[in-house]
């Protein structure tokens, strides 16, 4: 979702709100650098990707040459960007091996996934931190919905939110006119 249009549809559905994590990203009070959401903006309709290359689960992202590399490389490259990620995902969060091992025996204990998922997943802090806070986005994830090839400004939040609202009033108003 991204426009009024979208908030009348939903709520014709029956809904009683709609959420957004591209189009809020995508704003002046957004907290990721300028210059990468100004690239997020330059992307079209067909800029994502749904991949699991880069932690091992579907994510959604930007088609970048970053993730066109993580899509062709092999196991080697894989396994030495993986243990560098994890050990600097160790010294960001402060935890000794001794709990990262603890959790992540739990999360394959519990069935969910392989040691090999475990240790992918923990690339992904550091790969969104990469993109979204560096700004590094030749080294980074850049999560995007497909909505991205869409938009071509960066509103504030109450700019962004009284021009859905009022866009939406407005498509439901027309809906009503028509009926009666
Ligand atoms: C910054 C950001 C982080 C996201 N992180 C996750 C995530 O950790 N797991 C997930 O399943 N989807 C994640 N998503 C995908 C969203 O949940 C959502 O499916 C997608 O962005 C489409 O909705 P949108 O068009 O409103 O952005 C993320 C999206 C963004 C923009």
């Amino acid at each position: 979702f991204f426009d009024g249009r979208g908030l009348a549809a939903a709520m014709a559905y029956g809904a009683a709100g709609i959420g957004m994590g591209t189009r809020f990203l995508l704003t002046a009070d957004s907290a990721v650098p300028e210059d990468v959401r100004r690239r997020y903006l330059s992307f079209g309709l067909d800029g994502t990707v749904v991949t699991t290359k880069a932690d091992g689960m579907p994510h959604r992202l930007l088609r970048t040459e970053f993730i066109d590399t993580l899509e062709k490389e092999g196991i080697t490259a894989k396994l030495l960007r993986t243990l560098k990620r994890t050990r600097q995902f160790k010294e960001m969060s402060g935890l000794p091996w001794r709990t990262l091992i603890k959790d992540g025996r739990a999360m394959v204990h519990g069935g969910d996934r392989t040691w090999a998922e475990v240790v992918l997943a923990a690339n992904t802090p550091m790969l969104l931190r990469a993109g979204l806070v560096e700004g590094d986005t030749n080294a980074g994830m850049l999560s995007s919905g497909q909505v991205v090839g869409l938009l071509d400004d960066l509103p504030t939040c109450e700019e962004l939110v009284d021009r859905i609202v009022a866009q939406a009033a407005d498509r439901l108003k027309h809906l009503d006119a028509n009926r009666a």
